[in-house]
């Protein structure tokens, strides 16, 4: 095969829901049709991080155990498929976000049930910033679900994008009859299947006015579905194929995940119309994926927190050229040449050896500790990929030494816990207060474990009232230099000394976004590019 179809072939995606929609269930029917697993379960039981709440710990050694099912990898119809697992219970960090910025496409599962939910709505922000195109899947059809078309308005409205429905739904819960796949111009009637096989026994059938239609319907049914139809399509407009690559028009398919109903049609559509790797943006220049020299960025590390096993892991997502395993790669960071002898790929619950990896794919790399997020690796380019932003942490402690002996080592663990993207640090210009500032509540708990267990070193947290972290910018300077005076109490350094504005409530942001007009507030930033 060549390198030009090496790359076309691949489709790198995440699937991205609110805890419970379904995204295991789902990525595990995706893996079981392109044959990685064989039984459901085998993925991972998210049962364990479920009742575990409280438990990090338990939830480490999970994490541990499931580092493979960061990135899995299958076959199905000549594609190479890499799904991106996007941490969502307890373990939601801001590695959530930033696993959205190496994929070329995104598969949102809605339960049909609850409609779009508070994660959903977020992890689209992200989606939305790089213009990702969008699948959704609402699931859950088997169990009583709003009614579709209030549905799709409130995906339209809420996730603010254009939808054009590829299959419908007929009925619901105990009346759920099965769903027309628009995209192929079938019926499928929907029977309870045994949940662990794939099972064909799914009827399909071409016709909707033929007999057989009718009878497994019933009139009623048929004569709804064939209004519903007649509506959608004056409505709703055709698919444009160029209208979803631009993240503008979202396809929207129904089914059931635990019943493996809808999952194959979905399958079918994503090998065909989800785009390849694309173009990548960097502070040099544009990134084509077939350029022949290797480019790539680190944009998670996943740290083992098990004393025997400290090792950590960095994923790079290959962005042009060919990895090999052995060769020497620039990183830029440092400036020092690097090779790896043991590159790990991921297939479901094995990880594995890999020589060669294309554009597209995630490497794992064992590191010692080299890597930050928004590392760049290249064959001797002097280059940083945009696009890898932090994000506005929610959470926010005061963070305080508490032992007064090992001040250097907390200050040296903090640096390398952030370099790692496990939370954000904040400096207040007013008296010097550090402030850590994080996405998931897990991660306090995780750094003050880490900074004793890795560092030697003892924190202790304070509340602090806060609601958001915002960077901002403005071409006027009396405006931000009145803004900076009036709001000293709440301005803070980042890590790479770039002012931060710490909201306290959405209604002080609010006024100051309304009084200060010409200022404009971010909720992301690029991770490390003005940092350099
Ligand atoms: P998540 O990763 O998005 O958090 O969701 P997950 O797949 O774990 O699914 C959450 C729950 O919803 C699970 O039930 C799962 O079985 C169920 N589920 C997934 N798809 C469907 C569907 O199409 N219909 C119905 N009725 N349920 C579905 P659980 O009780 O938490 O676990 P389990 O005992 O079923 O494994």
């Amino acid at each position: 095969m060549t390198f030009i179809q090496e790359i076309e072939r691949r489709r790198t995606f995440a699937v991205i829901a609110h805890p419970d929609a379904g995204k295991t269930t789902l990525t595990e029917k995706l893996l079981l049709f392109g044959g990685a697993i064989h039984v459901a379960g085998a993925v991972k039981s998210n049962k364990i991080r479920k009742s575990a709440m409280s438990d990090f710990m338990e939830i480490e050694r999970q994490r541990g155990i499931s580092v493979s099912t960061s990135v899995m990898t299958f076959e199905y119809r000549d594609r190479k498929i890499n799904i991106l697992d996007t941490p969502g219970h307890e373990d939601f960090a801001e590695d959530t976000y930033r696993t959205l910025t190496a994929v070329d496409s995104v598969i949102i599962v809605i339960d049909g049930a609850k409609g779009v939910e508070l994660q959903t709505r977020r992890l689209m922000e992200v989606c939305r910033m790089r213009n990702t195109p969008v699948i959704v899947f609402v699931n859950k059809l088997d169990r009583e679900a709003k009614d579709p078309f209030d549905l799709i308005d409130e995906i339209e409205k809420e996730l603010n994008i254009n939808v054009v429905p590829l299959s419908w739904p007929i009925g619901a819960g105990s009346s759920f009859k099965g769903v027309y796949n628009r995209f192929e111009k079938k019926l499928q009637l929907f029977s309870s299947t045994d949940k662990q096989k794939l099972t064909e026994d799914i009827l399909e059938i071409i016709d909707l006015e033929s007999l057989e239609a009718q009878t497994a319907l019933g009139e009623s049914s048929t004569v709804k579905l064939k209004d519903d139809l007649e509506l959608i399509e004056t409505v709703y407009s055709e698919f444009d194929k160029a209208e979803y690559d631009a993240g503008k028009l979202a396809p929207i398919f129904f089914g059931s995940a635990v019943n493996n109903f809808g999952v194959q049609e979905l399958l079918n559509c994503f090998v065909e119309i989800a785009p390849y790797p694309q173009k990548s943006v960097t502070d040099l220049r544009e990134i084509s994926p077939f350029d022949p020299k290797l480019t790539g960025f680190v944009f998670k590390i996943h740290a083992n927190l098990d004393p025997n096993h400290r090792d950590r892991i960095a994923f790079l997502k290959i962005c042009s050229g060919i990895f090999e395993r052995n060769k020497p790669y620039f990183h830029v960071a440092s400036g020092k040449q690097m090779r790896f002898s043991s590159p790990n790929t991921f297939l479901a619950d094995k990880k594995s050896v890999v020589d060669e990896s294309f554009p597209g794919d995630i490497v794992g790399l064992h590191d010692t500790g080299n890597f930050k997020i928004g590392d760049t690796l290249t064959e001797g380019e002097i280059l940083n990929f945009k696009g890898i932003p932090s994000f506005s942490p929610e959470l926010f402690r005061y963070i305080e030494n508490a032992d007064p002996m090992k001040s250097k080592q907390l200050a040296k663990g903090i640096d390398q816990l952030m370099d790692e993207g496990v939370a954000q640090l904040f400096t207040l210009k007013i008296n010097g207060r550090k402030i850590i500032g994080c996405v998931g509540m897990l991660q306090f708990d995780v750094i003050q474990y880490r900074l004793e267990h890795e560092y030697g070193a003892k924190c202790k947290y304070e509340s602090v009232n806060l609601y958001k972290a915002c960077w901002f910018e403005s071409e006027d300077k009396s405006q931000t230099d009145d803004f900076m005076t009036r709001k000293y109490n709440n301005i803070a350094l980042d890590k790479y000394g770039r002012n931060v504005y710490l909201a306290d409530s959405a209604y002080s942001l609010k006024m100051a976004e309304d009084k200060f007009d010409k200022i404009k507030f971010h909720f992301t930033s690029e991770f490390h590019l003005n940092a350099k």
